[in-house]
């Protein structure tokens, strides 16, 4: 491969690469770095990887070219030891038959029937706070879409459980944490952090086994859990991939709504128009009563906050892919085998595509914009798409229309807001928040 046609490298530090950078503030690092081209060059302790910033040459990789990449080194990595034999983790046939068996439980008939439940939920656990509470704002929120999601997608009962699914998300989240110096050792080398994760891991396994031993395919019907028994019952699915498809669902289908609506309550403190808006707007729409799917279509307001939220605060900050052949990308030739990055964090910030793009701003959704598709793909594209994502959106907007209508809350940040650059993008600063009656 001649050099000319190597993409171009950012400054970096001897031994640490840009891993020094990014280890400081990677949220800087990865927008200056996008600065030098749309396709870069970045190496870090031990790998390399190419930054692709450009939402033509995005949309190529996940979409038009998509059977030329794979599951990235970090994506197995994240996933080793936990989610082995789920749809997450697997790639060729067999991802193509775990998505098939889990694409029941997805359509939209099914989804849209749990808004009802999805709201009900949600007005349950706000009823349970008194006006002057102190919250910890991303505990409450992580624990309210572990509870809709067991209740509606799932068909698990997690009353009482959440601690044993919290920890094994916690403990994933430090294990993939960019920033942990022992992130490149391999997973045998017993660091703090790899014994915290097996520990989890064996605990989590043993209460997913318990859910799958106590459930029947019957009765669950079109909830996962139930597609999930009735395609291992017919033989599609081996004991461990209804195991770690099940634990997948668990983890990927609440952390992120969690962060989106934890993010979403510390905009709306920012900003009280766009609350009273929305107080307004749920008034007109559903009254009093309680928003169900069909009030989906009539919540703009509602919908320009979540789709705001997840431009500013992308819960998963960048997509990845590993070449299966040399490819040619924006004139550049990279290697089999090259780590790609695809930052959602740089493209939704991107001044090209997005005026005032570190403003929070719901009305830019109103607005004619002339803006390339992939400037904006919180939940990826192509086939390997989040799965949840229709689920996701209708819980985000049910789910913010009914605390809006319920409760006002005063969030309050220690400092400026900063990220974990891990699994989702989590608060680093405790945000909390007083309740407030409407
Ligand atoms: C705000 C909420 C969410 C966001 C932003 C989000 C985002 C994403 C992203 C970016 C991917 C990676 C796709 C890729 O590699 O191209 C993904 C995959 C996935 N998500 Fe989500 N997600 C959310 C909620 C959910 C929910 C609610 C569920 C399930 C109930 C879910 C289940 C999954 C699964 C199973 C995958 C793996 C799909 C595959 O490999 O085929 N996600 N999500």
């Amino acid at each position: 491969m001649g050099s000319a046609n190597r993409p171009p490298t950012p400054d970096g530090v001897p031994l640490m690469g840009h891993g020094w950078a990014f280890a400081r503030d990677p949220w800087t690092a990865m927008r200056e770095w996008a600065e030098r081209g749309a396709v870069v060059e970045l190496s870090f302790p031990g790998r390399s990887m190419y930054m692709v910033t450009d939402p033509q040459l995005v949309e190529r990789v996940l979409v038009a070219d998509q059977d030329r990449f794979t599951l990235s080194r970090a994506q197995r990595q994240t996933f080793a030891g936990i989610e082995d034999h789920a749809v997450t983790a697997s790639t060729g046939e067999r991802w193509k038959r775990l998505r098939r068996a889990l694409q029941p439980a997805f359509e939209w008939d099914g989804v849209r029937s749990y808004g009802d439940r999805m709201a009900e939920r949600t007005a349950a656990h706000v009823d349970d706070w008194d006006p002057g509470d102190r919250l910890d704002l991303w505990a409450e929120m992580r624990r309210l879409t572990l509870h809709v999601l067991g209740d509606t997608l799932l068909g698990v009962d997690v009353e009482g459980e959440e601690a044993v699914i919290h920890e094994a998300a916690d403990a994933l989240v430090a294990k993939t944490d960019f920033r942990r110096p022992g992130q490149l050792l391999p997973d045998w080398v017993p660091t703090p952090t790899q014994r915290r994760f097996e520990r989890a891991v064996g605990a989590l396994d043993e209460y997913i086994e318990g859910v799958i031993a106590d459930s029947s395919p019957e009765p669950a019907g079109d909830s996962v859990v139930g597609v999930l028994l009735a395609a291992r019952e017919r033989g599609d699915l081996s004991p461990a991939e209804v195991r770690d498809n099940l634990t997948a669902l668990f983890l990927a289908g609440h952390d992120s709504s969690a962060v989106t609506l934890t993010y979403a309550w510390y905009e709306l403190g920012r900003h009280p128009e766009v609350r009273e808006r929305l107080v307004a707007e749920v008034d007109g729409v559903f009254d009093g009563e309680l928003p169900g799917a069909d009030d989906f279509d009539d919540l703009d307001g509602v919908r320009t906050v979540v789709d705001e939220t997840l431009r500013l605060y992308p819960p998963a900050f960048a997509t990845s892919r590993e070449a299966t052949d040399p490819v040619t990308i924006g004139g550049y030739d990279l290697p089999a085998g090259a780590q790609l990055m695809l930052p959602q964090w740089v493209l939704h910030r991107d001044e090209r595509y997005w005026e005032d793009p570190d403003t929070f701003d719901p009305a830019r959704w109103e607005r004619d914009a002339d803006r390339p598709e992939y400037a904006y793909f919180p939940f990826s594209g192509g086939p390997r798409h989040c799965i949840g994502m229709r689920f996701a959106r209708l819980e985000l907007v049910i789910a913010l229309a009914t605390m809006v209508d319920r409760v006002d809350l005063d969030v309050s940040v220690d400092g400026p807001l900063t990220f974990t650059p891990s699994l989702s993008l989590r608060p680093e600063n405790d945000v909390r928040a007083t309740v407030r009656t409407t």
